[in-house]
């Protein structure tokens, strides 16, 4: 396991937080996708902006949020997925 600074470490925590409240039901446990939604963990490094837009924006079935999470929110969830990310 890598070692993650602590304050990065109290950023994915609180990514994990916001992941449950809004984006658990359709994406799964600890991003483990049942296969209907896009696998989040599958996202790079380089994915950052492709992750931001889709959030903010939405797509397909999956609503925006733009104006329900604040930038920090978005933030800390992508360091979450990132933290869990197949390739880190
Ligand atoms: C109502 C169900 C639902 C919720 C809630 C939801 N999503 Fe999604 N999400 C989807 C679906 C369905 C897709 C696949 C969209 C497509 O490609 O057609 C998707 C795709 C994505 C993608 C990939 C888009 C791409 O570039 O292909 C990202 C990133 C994402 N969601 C992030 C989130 C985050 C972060 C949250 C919580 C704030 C969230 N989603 C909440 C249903 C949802």
């Amino acid at each position: 396991m890598q070692t993650v600074p602590a304050q990065n470490r109290a950023m994915i925590d609180a990514g994990e937080a916001v992941y449950n409240d809004y984006c658990f039901t359709c994406h799964g446990e600890k991003l483990v996708s049942s296969g209907q939604t896009f696998d989040l963990r599958r996202l790079m490094a380089s994915d950052r902006a492709r992750f931001e837009n889709a959030v903010r924006m939405g797509k397909n079935q999956m609503p925006p949020w733009n104006g329900v999470l604040t930038s920090e929110q978005v933030e800390q969830i992508w360091l979450f997925v990132r933290d869990n990310a197949y390739q880190k």
